[in-house]
C-alpha cells in the first residue's frame, strides 16, 4: 500500500459538522482519561509556539478528530493548519467538523515517503499521544522527516507517553505505575474507552466502508515502544534540532519540545540531515552529545 492517498471530498458519515463534533468530544473525552494532564500540557504546547513566535504555519501529525488543530484554530483563526491521519474514520470526523479550516493530509507515518504529501515549511510541528506508536528505527527517521519539514529555527513540540530515567529504574517504575493505577481508576468509573468508542461507531452501517479501510490500513501493526524523553531529545538532536528539552511533566506524560537548526533547509534524508548537523550544530552542543 503506498504511504500516502488522495484526499477524498465530503463523506456521508458523519451526516454533519454537529454530529462529528459529538464523535469528537467523546474521542476527546477518553483521551483525557489516558493524559490527565491533557489540557495543561497542550496550552503549554501552544504557549510555548506563541513565546517562540512560531504560530503561522502549524502541521498536527496524527491529528486523529482533529483535536489538535482545533485548539490552534481556537486561539489563530488565521493559522495555516494542516492535519495528517492514516485512519479514515478519524479524517472523516476531522475534515466534516473543521471542513476548509484545515487541510487535510491522508499518510502513513510508518512508511517512507509521507512528507512529500505535506507542503512545507511549516513554523511548528505537534505530535500528540502518536510517536510511541511507531518503532524505534521509524520514530528516529521520521523526526528527520520532520526537520525536513520545517522551516529553519521552527519547533517540533511531542506530547506523549515517555517513561521517567531507565537510570532511575524505581523511580520510572513508580511513574509508570501510578499512571496506570489513575487510568484504571478513571475507566473503573464505567467511562466509554477506545473500544467501546469504535463499537459505537460501527453501529452505523455508513461507517462500514470507513471501517473496512481502516482494518486493511491497520489490521496486524502492534504499537511500538514508548521511548523516555531523554532518548527523544537525543534522537532529535541526531535528527537536525540544536536545541531540545522536557517543558512540562505529569507523570509518565511529558512535553518535549526542539528547536530545528537555523540557517539553510536541511533536506529530508537521513544523510542531509546528518551533513547538516556537522555543519550547523553549536561546537558546546556538538560536545555534549
Ligand atoms: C491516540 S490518537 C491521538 C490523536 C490526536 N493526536 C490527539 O491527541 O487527540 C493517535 C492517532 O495517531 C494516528 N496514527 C497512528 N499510526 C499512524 C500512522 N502510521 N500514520 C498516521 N497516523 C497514525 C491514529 O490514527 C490516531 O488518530
Amino acid at each position: 500500500m503506498t504511504p500516502t492517498a488522495r484526499c477524498e471530498g465530503p463523506a456521508s458519515w458523519p451526516a454533519d459538522a454537529a454530529a462529528a463534533e459529538s464523535w469528537a468530544a467523546r474521542w476527546d473525552a477518553i483521551m483525557k482519561c489516558y493524559q490527565p494532564a491533557r489540557e495543561p500540557m497542550l496550552a503549554t504546547t501552544l504557549d510555548a509556539l506563541e513565546h517562540l513566535g512560531l504560530t503561522g504555519s502549524v502541521l498536527d501529525l496524527g491529528c486523529g478528530v482533529g483535536s489538535i488543530a482545533d485548539r490552534v484554530l481556537d486561539r489563530w483563526p488565521q493559522a495555516r493548519v494542516t492535519a495528517l491521519d492514516w485512519d479514515p474514520v478519524m479524517l472523516a470526523i476531522c475534515r466534516a467538523r473543521l471542513g476548509d479550516r484545515v487541510a487535510v493530509v491522508e499518510a502513513d507515518l510508518a512508511a517512507p515517503g509521507w512528507s512529500a504529501a505535506v507542503p512545507g515549511p511549516v513554523d511548528a510541528v505537534i505530535t500528540c499521544a502518536v510517536l510511541h506508536m511507531l518503532d524505534a528505527d521509524r520514530h528516529a527517521e521520521l523526526l528527520g522527516d520532520v526537520a525536513g519539514l520545517l522551516r529553519p529555527g521552527g519547533v517540533h513540540v511531542d506530547v506523549d507517553e515517555m517513561p521517567l530515567l531507565p537510570s532511575s529504574p524505581r523511580l520510572a517504575a513508580t511513574g509508570s505505575e501510578l499512571s496506570a493505577a489513575g487510568v484504571r481508576a478513571r475507566f473503573a468509573e464505567g467511562r466509554e474507552d477506545v473500544p467501546d468508542w469504535y463499537s459505537a461507531v460501527t453501529a452505523d452501517p455508513a461507517t462500514a466502508p470507513l471501517l473496512d479501510l481502516r482494518a486493511r490500513r491497520f489490521d496486524g501493526r502492534q504499537d511500538g515502544r514508548s521511548a523516555g524523553a531523554g532518548e527523544r531529545i537525543v534522537a532529535l538532536r541526531a535528527a537536525g534540532f540544536f536545541e531540545a528539552g522536557v517543558l512540562a511533566r505529569a507523570l509518565d506524560q511529558a512535553v518535549v519540545v526542539a528547536l530545528r537548526c537555523p540557517g539553510r533547509q536541511v533536506g529530508t534524508t537521513r544523510s542531509q540531515v546528518v551533513r547538516h548537523v556537522r555543519a550547523e550544530i553549536p561546537a558546546g552542543v556538538a560536545r555534549a552529545r
